[in-house]
């Protein structure tokens, strides 16, 4: 059984090795072929693929797949570039290792600013006086439930932080406040000193933060986006940081990516930038997650029924 394999800008030597021990330990009998050692018009012939942005170049020479596993969580790109043809299935990563990752990065761009760590450091504070955080901690909202949303939220309580959480619909957690639906986020953000992101890009979450939704937060609010960058209206974003409504923002993703030079985000005083690095996927949990739902389809398990499996009408 042949599996292709198209890691695009990800490097490929971890991932074919990683993928091949995978399978291998799961007893498949598989033979992975990394589609950018080919030519590009000569057909692998493979029933699976395993890809992070293929070329639609990619689908049209290979026609007998079955299932696309995107080597990811975020499927926004794939669907909205329209590469995978209709028919075909597509399973994405469901945490494999990525969201404890990103709660730790959550956590500390909280810790970050809460004690003002920013003040130390290089040619920073020599202040043993310098003051020290007192109050009550401040709430922190995590919008999105899933694997990597419910990881940060269990993340930021394990703090000591009191937690809500916002999702589409209704998800509970032991301990947090839990809202869902438009008719619910403005009185989930107006109690959200933290705002945290961790929402997939979707018809529904795109430009769902814009002014008025993100003047509905607390004065002096942070805002913590892991998720995707077009959930939020930059302009907007900026627009209440400039007017002091809101206190900062730690920004891990963005609406074009890599985020171009002269975008105002870089040089803000009120911003910190990293370059998408919050939630790296792990090769080995990633590819045993993968080689497990082959196992599963080969056994006849419909692909339906599988963790990640991808409902395109709700885009993730
Ligand atoms: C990263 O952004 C991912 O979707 O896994």
């Amino acid at each position: 059984m042949k599996v292709a394999l198209v890691t695009s800008s990800m490097p490929l030597a971890p991932w074919q090795n990683g993928i091949t021990r995978a399978f291998s330990e799961a007893g498949l009998p598989t033979e992975l072929v990394p589609w950018e050692d080919r030519h590009p018009r000569s057909t692998i012939g493979a029933r699976y693929a395993l890809v992070w942005l293929p070329p639609a170049q990619f689908f049209e020479v290979e026609r007998d797949l079955e299932v696309v596993f995107n080597l990811g969580a975020g499927v926004d790109r794939l669907l909205a570039n329209a590469v995978v043809p209709e028919h075909l299935p597509i399973v994405r990563l469901v945490d494999a290792g990525m969201a404890v990752r990103m709660a730790e990065y959550v956590c500390f761009a909280i810790a970050r600013a809460t004690r003002g760590l920013e003040r130390f450091g290089p040619g920073g504070l020599r202040d043993w006086n310098a003051s020290r955080p007192r109050g009550k901690p401040p709430t922190v909202g995590v919008l999105g439930a899933g694997a990597i949303g419910s990881k940060i939220a269990e993340a930021a309580a394990m703090f000591g932080y009191p937690v809500r959480v916002w999702s589409r619909t209704l998800s509970t957690f032991a301990g947090m406040e839990a809202f869902a639906g438009l008719e619910q986020l403005d009185i989930f953000l107006a109690g959200s000193n933290f705002l945290v992101n961790a929402l997939p890009l979707t018809r529904d979450t795109e430009n769902l933060l814009d002014r008025t939704r993100l003047s509905k937060l607390p004065q002096g609010a942070h805002v913590i986006n892991v998720g995707r960058g077009a959930t939020i209206v930059d302009a907007d974003l900026l627009a209440l940081l400039d007017d002091g409504h809101l206190g900062g923002a730690a920004l891990d993703v963005f609406r074009v990516e890599p985020l171009p030079d002269d975008e105002p985000y870089w040089s803000h005083p009120k911003v910190i930038v990293t370059p998408h690095l919050s939630g790296p996927t792990p090769v080995a949990p990633a590819a045993t997650q993968i080689a497990d739902a082959i196992v599963q389809l080969e056994r006849g398990v419909p692909v339906r029924s599988l963790p990640g499996y991808v409902d395109r009408a709700r885009g993730y």
